[in-house]
């Protein structure tokens, strides 16, 4: 079917199935491959996005549901530029607390920071995030970094107003 999805800011018109999953559109029909699939049971949350600024898998929704919403993926926060100073400040927290190893689920941990800034503010504890991540894996870092690149990021949210 022929569907219109708003991602980062832009209009794109794809043919995909209807039962396309909004994941699997964003990353075979439009090439925005930083939101990744680590598991076939909506749990690791690598594939998190923001659907109208709200947190989501976006292995659990289908694409033909993100139209009319404004999608976000990891490519469309920041700015563009490639330097230290256009990250995000979430991405920049988890690149000074060495928040990860091999980075495969960076995007989706960076998205679910974001998330939780949205849900918590920018006052988040490394308790609270630590809760909060339960919907997210990592085989490598153990989180202890994570936790600390999150709680940063927020910091970094608050004082950039990001
Ligand atoms: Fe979506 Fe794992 S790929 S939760
Ligand atoms: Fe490798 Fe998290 S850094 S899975």
């Amino acid at each position: 079917m022929q569907m219109t999805l708003t991602i980062n800011g832009q209009s794109h018109s794809v043919d995909a199935p209807a039962a396309a999953l909004l994941v699997d559109v964003l990353r075979d029909d439009l090439g925005l491959t930083g939101t990744h699939i680590g598991c076939d049971t909506s749990q690791c949350g690598a594939c998190n996005v923001l659907v109208d600024g709200v947190g989501m898998k976006a292995c659990t929704m289908l694409a033909a549901q993100a139209q009319g919403a404004s999608i976000t993926t990891i490519e469309g926060i920041g700015k563009s530029g490639g330097t230290l100073e256009a990250l995000h400040p979430m991405q920049l927290a988890f690149r000074e607390a060495h928040g990860l190893q091999c980075g495969f689920c960076t995007p989706g941990m960076v998205m679910a920071g974001m998330e939780m800034v949205r849900k918590h503010g920018t006052r988040l504890t490394p308790e609270l995030v630590t809760h909060e991540l339960e919907g997210n894996l990592c085989r490598c870092t153990g989180y202890i970094n994570i936790v600390k690149a999150i709680v940063a990021g927020a910091a970094g949210m608050e004082a950039s107003h990001a």
